[in-house]
Formats: C-alpha cells, sequence, structure tokens
C-alpha cells in the first residue's frame, strides 16, 4: 500500500512538473489531491486497517500529499512568472518608433555658439536683450556718437535701404551696438546686458569675411565702474567660456561710442593669441544720448564676433561653410 503511495506520488510530482499553463496546472492539481483522487481514497479505507498499519499509511499520505504540493507550488512559481512577462511584454509602450524613424536635426552652430555665450553671460548675471536688424542712422551711428561725416564711420562699409518719404536711408545695422541705445531708453541703471544678434556690412564672402555674420554686445552701467570692472569681467567670461587655462588681454585702440577704448585678446593654453573684440568706458556723450548724466553712472561696452570665433575653436577653415547649408557639413556639429 505505501508502495502503491509512493508510486502515485512520484506520478502526480511529475504531471505536475510537466504542466505548460496554469489552467493545467489547476486541473492537475484538482485530480491528484481533490475529493476524488487516489490519495483520497486510499485515505478513506485507512479506517479498515490495523492501528500500526493504519499509523504508517496515513504517514506516507502526508507525506505524498506535502510531495505533491510542493510540486504543484514549484510549478505554478514557474508558469506565473512566464505569465506576468508575457502580461508585460505585451502592454509595453514603444516608444522609440518616433525617434528612430525620423532626424530630428540639429542646432546650426553659430546658434549654439549665441545660445552657450547667453548661458554664460546669464551665469555672470547679466541679462540678454535684443533689437531690430534694420536700423536709422542715429541708432548705428549718431546716439553712439560718430557725429555726421566723422571718418570713423569708414569703419563700417554700410548697407543702405531705400530712402524712407521723409529722405531717411535706413540700414541695416553694422554692429550690434545701437542695441544699448535701445536698451539704455527702454529702462534705468543698473545695467547688466548681453545683446546678441546679426549684423550686415558691405563685404565680399570669402574665407573670412561674410557680408552677414553675427556679433554679442555687452553694456554695464552703474555708480561707481572702472576700467577694472571691465578687464574683470573680460577675463571672467573667458575662462567660463573658453576653459580655465585661457586668459585675457586689453590692448589700446578707438572707437567713438567708448573712451577709453581698447582691444580685448584671448590667450590660449598654448600661448597664442586670438582677437576677439573691442571694448571701453561708455562715452559721456553716448549716456547724454539717452538722457543719462553722466556725472551720475558709469559703464564699460564691449562686442565681439561670434562667426569667425566659433568656426576658429571648431577647426572651420572658411566660414562660407557655415552658411551654405549643406547639411552633412552642418550635422557634423
Ligand atoms: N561695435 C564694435 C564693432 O563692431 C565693437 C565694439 C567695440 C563694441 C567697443 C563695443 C565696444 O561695445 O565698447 O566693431
Amino acid at each position: 500500500m505505501i508502495d502503491d503511495i509512493n508510486r502515485i506520488a512520484d506520478a502526480a510530482a511529475e504531471r505536475a512538473r510537466a504542466a505548460v499553463s496554469l489552467d493545467e496546472l489547476r486541473a492537475i492539481d484538482a485530480e491528484v489531491l481533490g475529493k476524488r483522487s487516489e490519495i483520497s481514497s486510499i485515505k478513506q479505507r485507512l479506517g479498515s486497517l490495523e492501528p500500526e498499519e493504519r499509523r504508517q499509511v496515513g504517514k506516507a499520505i502526508n507525506e505524498a500529499r506535502a510531495a505533491i504540493e510542493e510540486a504543484v507550488a514549484a510549478r505554478r512559481a514557474v508558469l506565473e512568472a512566464a505569465a506576468r512577462r508575457e502580461r508585460l511584454e505585451a502592454e509595453r509602450l514603444d516608444l522609440t518608433e518616433v525617434v528612430a524613424t525620423r532626424h530630428r536635426g540639429n542646432i546650426h552652430l553659430v546658434t549654439q555658439a549665441m545660445q552657450h555665450l547667453e548661458d554664460v553671460f546669464v551665469g555672470m548675471g547679466f541679462t540678454v536683450a535684443e533689437g531690430p536688424e534694420v536700423e536709422s542712422d542715429w541708432y548705428n551711428f549718431g546716439a553712439l556718437n560718430f557725429p555726421a561725416g566723422h571718418p570713423a564711420r569708414d569703419m563700417y562699409d554700410t548697407l543702405y535701404l531705400e530712402p524712407s518719404a521723409t529722405g531717411e536711408r535706413p540700414l541695416l545695422r553694422t554692429h550690434t551696438s545701437p542695441v544699448q541705445i535701445r536698451l539704455m531708453e527702454s529702462r534705468q541703471p543698473p545695467i547688466y546686458a548681453v545683446m546678441p544678434g546679426r549684423v550686415a556690412r558691405r563685404d565680399t564672402a570669402d574665407a573670412t569675411h561674410m557680408p552677414v555674420f553675427h556679433q554679442i554686445e555687452g553694456l554695464v552701467v552703474d555708480r561707481g565702474i572702472t576700467m577694472g570692472d571691465l578687464a574683470g569681467t573680460i577675463d571672467e567670461f573667458t575662462k567660463a567660456y573658453f576653459g580655465p587655462g585661457f586668459s585675457s588681454r586689453l590692448r589700446p585702440s578707438y572707437f567713438p561710442f567708448t573712451e577709453p577704448s581698447a582691444e580685448f585678446d584671448i590667450r590660449r593654453p598654448d600661448g597664442s593669441w586670438l582677437e576677439l573684440g573691442g571694448c571701453g568706458m561708455v562715452h559721456p556723450n553716448v549716456f547724454r544720448a539717452v538722457g543719462y548724466d553722466p556725472e551720475e553712472w558709469t559703464g564699460f561696452a564691449f562686442g565681439f564676433g561670434i562667426d569667425r570665433m566659433t568656426a576658429q575653436r571648431e577647426g572651420v577653415h572658411d566660414l562660407r561653410d557655415l552658411f551654405t547649408n549643406d547639411i552633412r557639413f552642418l550635422r557634423q556639429f
């Protein structure tokens, strides 16, 4: 009888281990352990056995049930895990398709540089402002202390538009400096702002010149601003934008809207120099042009080109490559 019980238990465990679905396992479980199972019918006959034999057979039945239950539970765990995996797989949302099938393009190298410059200056406490690309003579020159007919105007080969009815000749701004004027007119000091934008000059495109290019202008107006603040700001910017191994120097120069004026160069870690832009202390006549009292307010300004600097940084040898919009070229950045 005990042999029968062991045989039944082994067979039942074997069937449980072979079950391929939870439904099948449930059916096997009911069949081998339920009321009408072989084990149950043997149990019902226990009462007719001698006490000693009844004890041994009873023990064998309990062990057999435990073994079958264990086999069923083990198989159930395996089948449930598989079912859960299957359900998760079926419910999974494939979000990769859109990204994989459509090229999203990338931001133009010059725009990337502008955004990076803005980030660096914002990090130094500056705000960002913009102005129009078509300007009047006053904003581009007059308010910046270029008197009519002044030779300093020859620094810029200006592109003019058709004269208006009043005889005024609008122009394409030759630099971002007119945004200084618009900004000072629109608010009161203190001002700590940078002004990026597109500018134009009558120039033939070649490897190092473009008739349309980009500059970023800086303006600080506050009480007690000195040339030391200017030099410190330029150096701070140099390290934040180019890297800690870079430094800067100022060289005396001339611009009508600053006095004194300087040009600034960036020293690369290998000791070579990059001429970057112009700067200086805001000229009293510029403050007067916007109605600021030059006895009360002091300030500095700076401006530099973005395209050439970026081309140098990225090893682009011909500026025109930046603007012919060959996607194979632009995609590299
Ligand atoms: N506007 C000048 C240019 O395009 C650059 C410049 C020089 C800007 C000195 C400034 C400055 O703000 O202070 O050549």
